[in-house]
């Protein structure tokens, strides 16, 4: 499929069907975020795949809203980064996230992304705190987001052209 067809098709998926996501596949999306561009090759980011049911169920209450989902993913891949590795961080791990999320389509996989950075635990603390204690992660460390990965329970319309906000193009000027 061609790119341009497959950003068409990508639809965030948060339903998933029970089966795992194969040992192949899952190298296949490792090459592709470690082969992700990074501000002068700095590479700050780290990459935890997690597949372990309660570990899923524990990251599924890391946010009270738009997080529940993980619980029932087969897969989640949370994505952290060394600020003191880049002062782009976060635009290093979302465009990580971003070819993520287009490799996993393009290997007949759904996913979708969950905003950790700037979000907060039911307690108070930052949510990027409370999956660092549960990941064992190093205090230094942020943590941007969790991407779901799994095979679709459910297929999305893909986008048309009537989907397009065309008025947010500009041509020179405004
Ligand atoms: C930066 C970012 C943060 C997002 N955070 C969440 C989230 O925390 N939970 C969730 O269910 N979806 C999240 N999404 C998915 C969006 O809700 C989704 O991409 C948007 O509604 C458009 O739908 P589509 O992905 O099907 O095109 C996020 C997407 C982006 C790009």
């Amino acid at each position: 499929m061609k790119m341009v067809e497959l950003i068409q098709q990508r639809r965030s998926c948060r339903i998933y069907t029970d089966q795992q996501v194969e040992t192949e596949k899952q190298e296949e999306l490792k090459k592709i975020l470690l082969w992700s561009p990074t501000s002068k090759n700095n590479r700050p980011w780290e990459f935890v795949f997690v597949d372990d049911k309660l570990l899923l169920q524990q990251l599924s209450e890391c946010k009270p809203h738009g997080a529940s989902f993980i619980k029932n993913a087969p897969l989640a891949i949370v994505i952290l980064a060394d600020p003191e590795k880049s002062d782009v961080w976060i635009e290093d791990t979302s465009i990580a996230a971003a070819f993520l999320q287009a490799g996993a389509e393009d290997i007949g996989l759904g996913s979708c992304w969950v905003q950790i950075r700037n979000r907060f635990h039911a307690s108070g603390i930052k949510a990027s705190e409370q999956v660092k204690m549960l990941l064992n992660a190093p205090t230094h460390l942020e943590t941007a987001c969790i991407i779901t990965i799994g095979y679709k329970g459910k297929e999305r319309r893909p986008y048309n052209n009537d989907d397009l906000l065309n008025e947010r193009i500009h041509h020179n000027t405004f």
